[in-house]
């Protein structure tokens, strides 16, 4: 039976990457005799906002939720839509109402890929960060008073549930097991934030107890971001709230020479709603219409969804298509920001190639 993909493309070069993304895992489908069944959707881009005054039908839930995964490009044009309208009213409503409550984000140094980290070499590099994805920083508990008056006050609390805390924190201590290395670092800020960041270290604590071959280590996120820089070989599995993580899923790709490689996972565990599949950088619109922007993010996304629908051999085929042509450093086929002469097309051309066998 078919799976079947709903499609966002979405704003930028979500646009440009996206053929790119579905030319991949057309050629995973074919070698592996997949059936994946793509249905393209206009809404959740900012020009459909701008034609229909939302980012989204009112029946989006009703349209989405039988899909088998989601695949999105990327999302946000700030000067058409201010973004918090643009991201809430798409993005965030998707991880929130399909309760993608885990946002993995792996985060490795591929070969032929030069770290803007001084010796860094593949291997020293090579961690996941798991982010809680539902709640959190990202509440919509909150308010203004005396607007437009010198007494305004805003406000926006940060939302820790036991049940949200315990889940992503089970989810990477049980990801941790999995990995050689066994070790789990936590994110906090019980320091400077006192009532949620110390109750997330006590979660952090409790669950440790039934993990007792887990190493576990937390750091506050001042020094883990300097830890990340200088000593990124520390980490393993790294969890931390939905803004820690978001901020600790850039840095981490940066170090690994380029955002524009770094794939996500928003994953509903228990499959009740539809996982969402997408490049961790954004719509870019300082280079999009150029056709430049580098096409592993959405590849890789791609990869991670075919792994999640439960075709491994399918996935890791993609991941190391992804590390020949890496390794293999053609500039004319690489994108500039991992220093090549090329273009989307062509490294995504020579990936889906790759992939074919
Ligand atoms: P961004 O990730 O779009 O871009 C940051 C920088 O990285 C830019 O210089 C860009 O050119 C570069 N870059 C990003 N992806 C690249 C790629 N694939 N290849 C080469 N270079 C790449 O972040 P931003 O500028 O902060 O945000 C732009 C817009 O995207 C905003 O509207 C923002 O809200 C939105 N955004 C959306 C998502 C998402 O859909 N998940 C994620 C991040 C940002
Ligand atoms: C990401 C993005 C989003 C986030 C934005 C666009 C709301 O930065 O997916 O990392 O903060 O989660
Ligand atoms: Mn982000």
């Amino acid at each position: 039976m078919a799976h079947r993909i709903a499609v966002i493309a979405g704003d930028g070069i979500g646009t440009e990457v996206m053929p790119e993304g579905i030319r991949a895992l057309e050629a995973a489908a074919k070698r592996f005799n997949i059936d994946l069944a793509f249905t393209t959707f206009e809404f959740g881009s900012c020009d459909y906002y701008l034609e229909h005054g939302k980012m989204l039908p009112d029946d989006w839930f009703e349209q989405l939720k039988d899909f088998d995964a989601l695949f999105y490009g990327a999302v946000g044009w700030p000067d058409k839509v201010p973004d918090h309208i643009s991201l809430w009213g798409s993005l965030l409503q998707f991880r929130r109402q399909f309760d993608q409550y885990i946002n993995l984000r792996p985060c490795k140094l591929m070969p032929g890929i030069k770290s803007p980290l001084a010796g860094r070499e593949p291997g020293d590099i090579d961690f996941y960060v798991v982010r809680e994805n539902t709640e959190g920083e990202y509440s919509s508990v909150g308010g203004k008073m005396f607007e437009g008056t010198e007494r305004e006050i805003v406000l926006q609390e940060t939302v820790m549930s036991r049940v949200g805390v315990d889940r992503v924190l089970k989810y990477a201590f049980d990801l941790a097991q999995t990995r050689p290395r066994k070790k789990l670092t936590s994110a906090t800020k019980s320091n400077g934030i006192s009532i949620t960041m110390p109750y997330w270290d006590e979660r952090v604590a409790e669950m440790a107890k039934q993990y007792p071959d887990i190493a576990v280590d937390k750091f506050h996120i001042d020094i883990l971001t300097a830890n990340f820089v200088l000593h990124p070989d520390w980490f393993d599995v790294v969890v931390g709230s939905n803004l820690f993580g978001d901020i600790l899923s850039d840095l981490g790709p940066a170090c690994t020479g380029t955002i524009g490689i770094a794939p996500s996972a928003n994953i509903n565990p228990e499959g009740m709603f539809p996982s969402l599949f997408e490049p961790v950088h954004g719509s870019a619109p300082d280079i999009a219409g150029k056709g430049i922007a580098n096409p592993i993010g959405q590849i890789w996304s791609g990869a991670m969804m075919l792994e999640h629908l439960g075709y491994q051999e399918a996935a890791d085929t993609m991941v190391k298509a992804i590390e020949d042509v890496l390794s293999e450093g053609n500039s004319q086929v690489l994108t500039r920001d991992i220093g090549g002469l090329g273009n989307t097309l062509s490294l995504g051309h020579a990936i889906a190639e790759r992939i074919s066998g």
